[in-house]
């Protein structure tokens, strides 16, 4: 931790005030702004290329927002559900696509069975919180994950220029980067901690790779996506 850092964001921290800046920061953009984010991801496309050649069924989005990919996954006939902290996100969701089940839920705990799901799909959402948080929410996703069922996950990685910025909480999670939510601590991934975060899953692929922001056309971004299988012994 920094020793600059101010005597608030320590309060900040040591409080876990942030889990509720998240949920609020992204409460207040869908209620101010609605669908913040509409085209697709071309990550997303080849993964439900590669969720059909899996013959997989039953997906959970999570962190699903306003469903940009939830609807996708919906026309190409899964059987999808969605989750998210954001109540008015899930608000907007839920009069598009009436027919599936969408829970108010947090990364750390998901509201669903063992094993409900054949796969899942995590879009640039674990990254919003510290360490302990994430390792729960893959803990969390590993659970509902059917054993031989897959995940594709999306995060930013230490090479993403917002990485530049901010203050550092703990390795590789900053706040006050400079973010429309660097308010927010954010974790920035290395391919080791990608590697042991997801020790309990089968990797199938680790991609870095680069190109233009999605939020700020004029920006940069850096992210990891991964291809995983929770694996069918131990
Ligand atoms: C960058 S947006 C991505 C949304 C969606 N995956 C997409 O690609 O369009 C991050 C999403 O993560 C959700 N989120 C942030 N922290 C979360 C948490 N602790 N539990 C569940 N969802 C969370 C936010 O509400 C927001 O919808």
């Amino acid at each position: 931790m920094k020793e600059s850092m101010g005597s608030h964001i320590e309060g900040f921290i040591k409080n876990k005030v942030y889990s509720n800046y998240t949920m609020k920061y992204w409460n207040t953009l869908y209620k101010e702004k609605g669908i913040v984010q509409k085209e697709p991801s071309k990550k997303v496309l080849e993964a439900i290329k590669f969720f059909k050649e899996k013959r997989i069924e039953k997906i959970l989005d999570l962190g699903c927002g306003t469903g940009r990919h939830t609807t996708l996954l919906v026309k190409e006939n899964f059987e999808v559900h969605g989750c998210d902290n954001s109540e008015d996100a899930l608000k907007i969701i839920k009069e598009i696509l009436v027919d599936n089940e969408f829970r108010l839920c947090d990364m750390t705990k998901l509201l669903y069975n063992d094993g409900y799901f054949d796969g899942i799909i995590c879009y640039q959402v674990i990254q919003h919180g510290k360490i302990a948080d994430i390792k729960k929410s893959i803990s969390e996703m590993h659970r509902v994950l059917k054993k031989g069922g897959y995940l594709f996950l999306v995060v930013i990685s230490t090479k993403h220029p917002k990485f530049q910025t901010g203050e550092e909480i703990e390795p590789n999670t900053k706040i006050n980067t400079d973010d429309i939510d660097g308010y927010m601590p954010h974790h920035f991934f290395s391919e080791l901690e990608m590697k042991e975060f997801f020790n309990k899953y089968e990797i199938i692929k680790l991609n870095h790779f680069e190109g233009q922001s999605e939020i700020n056309p004029s920006g940069r971004m850096a992210s990891w996506e991964l291809y995983a299988k929770s694996r069918t012994v131990g």
